[in-house]
């Protein structure tokens, strides 16, 4: 069917993901949006920005320039005790945690008239799990779990222990709930794989643009390896 949807937050993660496209041309839109060839498989990639709404019509836009399925690729701070910097999460849960209509008595991390929480295509998170066990060393841990998104970048203590606690989260990034939320109004099958570049604490505002150099080949092996298989 239509080409594969490939998603990044930032320029400098997406751009050599770009620079491994063949055939490469922009196209119009509300987002950057570059088709091309990736290891001989069609794509659309795109580079949505950061946050909720930019993620939002990303998806949008891959799925009116008709990407079959939306794989998202970036990083994360680690909100899961027991992970650290290099670890890996794929997402089988996905929540908004900066959502709040408990003044309406609505659980917190609930939008009124959306689902409390959105889960990714099965085969699509399969696959993640797959090409993350192994584009990374054995050293690194893979774990599937949920990623709690908001509009706010954590670095804060008591604020990642709190989505930690709250929602079970093991991640927190900016982006994939709504993608989630998104896609799920789309009809689009996706995906989220999310290497930890802080731990969301008062250390985040520096480990994570030290970490962004070496995110940037992640994304990249780890989107050559899932065109591989899809
Ligand atoms: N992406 C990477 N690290 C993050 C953090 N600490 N908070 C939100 N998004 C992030």
């Amino acid at each position: 069917s239509g080409p594969i949807g490939l998603m990044g937050a930032m320029e400098s993660e997406v751009e050599l993901i770009q620079s491994c496209l063949v055939d490469a041309h922009p196209i119009e839109g509300p987002c950057p949006l570059v088709g091309g060839r990736l290891d001989g498989t069609d794509v659309l990639l795109a580079q949505c920005g950061v946050g909720k709404v930019n993620a939002a019509l990303a998806a949008s836009a891959l799925a009116q320039n008709g990407a079959s399925c939306i794989i998202f690729t970036g990083v994360a701070g680690a909100a899961g005790p027991d992970l650290d910097i290099g670890d890996v999460v794929v997402g089988n849960r996905f929540v908004q945690h900066d959502a709040d209509g408990t003044a309406f008595d609505d659980p917190i991390g609930v939008v009124p008239g959306e689902p409390r929480s959105w889960q990714p295509d099965e085969r699509l998170h399969s696959v993640l799990m797959g090409c993350a066990a192994r584009v990374f060393d054995a050293r690194r841990r893979v774990v599937s779990g949920t990623i709690a998104s908001g509009d706010q970048f954590i670095g804060d203590p008591a604020k990642v222990r709190w989505i930690h606690d709250t929602f079970d989260a093991l991640a927190v990034e900016m982006e994939g709930a709504a993608l989630a939320q998104a896609a799920s109004h789309l009809r689009m099958p996706f995906a989220v794989v999310r290497v930890l570049s802080d731990r969301a604490d008062g250390t985040a505002v520096t480990d994570f643009p030290a970490f962004l150099a070496q995110a940037a080949r992640h994304d990249r092996d780890l989107a050559r390896a899932v065109v591989a298989e899809l």
